[in-house]
Order: C-alpha cells, then sequence, then structure tokens
C-alpha cells in the first residue's frame, strides 16, 4: 500500500504551538512536509504572546528530522495573516497547505457577555481565518494547487451553553468553507473542516482525567492530515474526530411543504409544521442556487406554465 506523503509540500499550521495544531504540525513534518508553525504564544483567552511555544514545536520537529519554521504573529489581523504567509514564503517558497486552528475561548453566559469577548473570540477564530487563508488562497490559485482545512466545534454545529461567541465564529467557519470549495475547484484547492474532540488546554478543565489520555490530540490529526494530502480529492465536508472515533456532520434539507397560490395564513403553518419539519428524504446540497434554491424555482415555474 503506497504511503500518504506530504514531500515537497508546504504546510502552515495556525495556533500550532500547542494541543491539536501541534500534532497536526509533527505528523505533517513526520511525513516528509516543511511546516510553518505559526504561534502567538499567548494564553487560552487571548492576551499575551511568547515565541516559546513555536519555537519548542520546532525544536521537536527539527530534532525528528523534518524541516520548521517557527512564526509568531497573531492570526487576529490582517497583518499578522499576511505575515504568517509571508513566513512560509520566505523560508520554503509557497504554501501548499494550510490548517486555521489557532484558538482562544472567553466562555460567559450570552447575558454577561461583554463586547469584547465577542470581538476577540471572532476575530481570532473568524477573521483569523479569512486573514490567514485570503494570502494563502491567492498563492494556492496561483500555483493550482491546494488543501485548506478550517477547524469548527461540536459548539458551532449543535451549541453549547456559555459559547455563543465561539459557537457564531465556529458556524461561520463552515459558511467559508463552503463557499471557499466552489471557489477553489478549478485550481485544485480543497477545503474541508475538523470538528475535533481532543485533551488540550482548552478543554482540560471540562474532562474528566481518566479519558484525557485517550483524548490526545494525536487521534484527530491522521483525519485532519489526510485532508491536507494530494490523494484526498474530498472538498467541502465537515468531519468529526476524536479519541478513535470519526464521522461526518451535514447541514441538509428535508423535503418540505409547497402550499400553491396565496401566502399562508399562520394556523396553516401551525398546523403544517410537523410535516414541514419532518427531515425523512432530507438531502445535502452542493451550493446554494444550484439545487436548494432550484427546487423552489422549478416547482414555480411548473406551477406559472400549468396556468
Ligand atoms: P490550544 O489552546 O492548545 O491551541 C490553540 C493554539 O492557538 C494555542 O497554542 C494558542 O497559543 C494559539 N493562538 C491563540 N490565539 C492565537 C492567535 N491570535 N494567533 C496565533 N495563534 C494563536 O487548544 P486546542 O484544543 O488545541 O485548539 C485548537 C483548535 O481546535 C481551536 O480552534 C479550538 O477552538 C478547536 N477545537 C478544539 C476542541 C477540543 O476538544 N480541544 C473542540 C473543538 C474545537
Amino acid at each position: 500500500m503506497s504511503e500518504v506523503r506530504f514531500d515537497g509540500r508546504v504546510a502552515v499550521v495556525t495556533g500550532a504551538g500547542g494541543g491539536l495544531g501541534r500534532s497536526h504540525a509533527l505528523l505533517l513534518a513526520a511525513r516528509g512536509a516543511r511546516v510553518v508553525v505559526n504561534d502567538l504564544g499567548g494564553s487560552r483567552d487571548g492576551t499575551g504572546a511568547s515565541t516559546n511555544m513555536a519555537d519548542q514545536v520546532v525544536g521537536e520537529i527539527k530534532k525528528a528530522g523534518g524541516e520548521a519554521a517557527a512564526d509568531y504573529h497573531g492570526v487576529d489581523t490582517a497583518e499578522g495573516g499576511e505575515a504568517i504567509v509571508k513566513t512560509a514564503l520566505d523560508a520554503f517558497g509557497k504554501v501548499d497547505i494550510l490548517i486555521n486552528n489557532a484558538g482562544i475561548l472567553r466562555d460567559r453566559a450570552f447575558h454577561n457577555l461583554t463586547e469584547e469577548d465577542w470581538d476577540k473570540v471572532l476575530a481570532v477564530h473568524l477573521k483569523g481565518a479569512y486573514n490567514v487563508t485570503q494570502p494563502a488562497f491567492r498563492i494556492m490559485r496561483q500555483n493550482s494547487y491546494g488543501r485548506i482545512v478550517f477547524t469548527t466545534s461540536a459548539a458551532g454545529l449543535f451549541g453549547n451553553f456559555g459559547q455563543t461567541n465561539y459557537s457564531a465564529a465556529k458556524m461561520a467557519l463552515v459558511g467559508m468553507m463552503n463557499t471557499l470549495k466552489l471557489e477553489g475547484a478549478k485550481y485544485n484547492i480543497r477545503a474541508n473542516t475538523i470538528a475535533p474532540l481532543a485533551a488540550s488546554r482548552l478543554t482540560e478543565d471540562i474532562f474528566p482525567p481518566q479519558v484525557i489520555e485517550k483524548l490526545a490530540p494525536a487521534f484527530v490529526s491522521p483525519m485532519v492530515c489526510y485532508l491536507c494530502s494530494e490523494a484526498c480529492e474530498e472538498t467541502g465536508s465537515v468531519f468529526t474526530a476524536g479519541g478513535g472515533y470519526f464521522g461526518r456532520a451535514a447541514v441538509v434539507e428535508g423535503k418540505g411543504v409547497f402550499f400553491e397560490g396565496e401566502p399562508v395564513s399562520l394556523e396553516q403553518i401551525r398546523d403544517a409544521l410537523p410535516k414541514i419539519k419532518d427531515m425523512s428524504g432530507a438531502e445535502e446540497f452542493q451550493m446554494a442556487n444550484a439545487e436548494g434554491m432550484a427546487r423552489v424555482f422549478s416547482r414555480l415555474q411548473r406551477g406559472a406554465a400549468a396556468q
């Protein structure tokens, strides 16, 4: 069986100074990629900065015989994003792979959330992904090759108490991927999203000690790294991974109900709600206007033609 390798490929992993990002970076490097290890080196709520975290992971990669360069910029500014990609260009001449992984938490019940907590979390997770992905995507487009992975969360996909800011940012990344997969398709740029579950400093206080070892980030990285490989034709999917489990999450729409003619009454909605909500035969759509909306338009056109 041929090995999945990254020889000749250049990868940028954001927030790779610890946790999941470190694990992704180590695995990519072990399989031959030259890796930019980006990390601001701050605390879990996004305050502070240091060069230690990125340097340490670069040291680990080099010690194991791999190639890596450290980058200490924050993803949360456009200049930071540009600078991270420039580090890859200066050190290795291109960018083939980008893993948007950097993250912070500012959990608070919604009624207590401050504007600063909202802005900071969106700046790192959502704007951060934009800031790094755009300059990287431009290079990938020129080179007609790219593999991009976004990092979402079950909190965004399904909700989690005290995480409105984080959930909003994380689900927005799925929206970003949905469109980027279309814009990158012609240029052999694939974009996918991981929803991980792993023991890290972000989750150290929520997992019971006995499962921490079983939830090591190394259980997530094989999926993330496979999505970064040339072999991977997959694009536009959300994969869940943690503790040896792998699955896929998707946005689907049910068959729905059609009412002809005049706008319906509130009572008709009330009475039809179970059928409107029914998800049997639910479908996934590859893009908005081509399929989801086409279902409505074709029905309306057929109706108009019949009149
Ligand atoms: P972590 O705290 O170990 O890793 C996040 C890294 O991002 C840290 O090393 C941090 O220094 C870095 N970082 C923070 N702000 C940055 C910035 N502005 N610029 C550059 N780097 C920055 O936590 P973990 O768990 O490894 O998180 C990685 C990603 O996975 C995050 O996006 C997180 O939201 C996501 N995630 C993690 C889950 C888990 O179970 N651990 C669950 C769902 C999502």
